[in-house]
């Protein structure tokens, strides 16, 4: 991993500041996204105290915003010729409807359609590493989830685990799309569930304290670094090398739900979600 250029999206807590760690003590450069300058900051100077390693640098990115994607990659075109992983880590549970800067509900936004910019953004450095590998932390949430076609945004019945589970159905969904659509040109993409995990995730944001119904789930929820270790394998592993469209948990691949499967789904979400973002794979 020595030479590796790693982008980690929400890498400032959670799972994916372990994934940070974790990829840090195996070298390479890490390159840690986070939407706070503060907080990615406080977390930067945490792993490089404690792994040792100094190659982990700092980009700002709200995935709530398009203009600020469409930045975040212009920056880092400007300061690396090259990508090997990127992992959109970066998610979020809102408990009341809330939208982002382009009037998407936030969910939606913040989980599939930011990171769904994104990819397409930074395909072409993907492209220039000859075996790239791109890691989509969705959940096993999107067991439930629905593509509600007629209601994306859920401006008529907004409930928070409907908006989550749709979200996180869309990035299986974009995994086995975009595995299909890049057959071929040296790029891997898998998704993964990590598992239930003790972090950040938990809380309501608006209290800052676990939220209630998620704290019950704490008791038996796993460490972010025993969370992490599914994203770190499909990073890293020369196990799953040049294997694509697979959903992993536990490092292990796992079915589906029926839904995700459905290609005729997968196509008109890749539609939408082009259409809504304006994005040019
Ligand atoms: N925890 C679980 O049990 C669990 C289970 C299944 C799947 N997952 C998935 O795992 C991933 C990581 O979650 P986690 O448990 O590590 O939660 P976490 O500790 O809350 O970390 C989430 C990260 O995403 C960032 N983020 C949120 N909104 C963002 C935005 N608008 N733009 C950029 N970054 C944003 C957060 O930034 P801030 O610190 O600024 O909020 C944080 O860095 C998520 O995709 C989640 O859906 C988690």
């Amino acid at each position: 991993m020595k030479d590796k250029i790693i982008l980690i999206t929400g890498a400032n807590s959670g799972i994916g500041k372990a994934a940070a760690e974790a990829l840090a003590r195996m070298s390479g450069t890490i390159v840690m996204m986070s939407r706070n300058l503060q907080r990615g900051e406080e977390a930067r100077r945490e792993l490089i105290e404690r792994t040792g390693h100094q190659q982990i640098d700092l980009m700002t990115c709200d995935l709530a915003s398009l203009e600020d994607i469409r930045k975040f990659s212009s920056d880092f075109h400007k300061k690396y010729d090259r990508l090997d992983v990127l992992i959109n880590n970066a998610g979020i549970f809102v408990h009341e409807r809330m939208e982002t800067a382009d009037g998407f509900e936030y969910q939606i936004g913040v989980n599939h359609l930011g990171p769904f910019l994104l990819t397409s953004l930074l395909l072409d450095l993907l492209k220039k590493s000859g075996e790239a590998r791109i890691i989509n932390v969705s959940s096993a949430a999107h067991l439930i989830g629905k593509i509600n076609f007629d209601d994306l945004h859920l401006e008529k019945s907004y409930n928070p685990w409907k908006s989550y589970a749709q979200s996180k159905l869309a990035n299986v969904l974009f995994t086995y799309e975009l595995s299909r659509r890049l057959n071929g040109d040296g790029i891997t993409v898998n998704a993964l569930h990590p598992g239930l995990v003790k972090s950040r995730f938990s809380y309501d944001r608006r209290t800052e304290k676990p939220d209630s119904f998620i704290k019950l789930g704490e008791i038996i929820s796993i460490t972010p670094e025993k969370g992490a270790e599914t994203t770190v394998f499909l990073a890293t592993s020369p196990e799953v090398s040049g294997m694509s469209g697979g959903y992993y948990v536990r490092k292990k691949a796992k079915r589906t739900s029926k839904a995700s499967y459905d290609q005729k789904t997968a196509a008109k979400l890749w539609d939408v979600s082009t259409e809504l973002t304006r994005a040019k794979f």
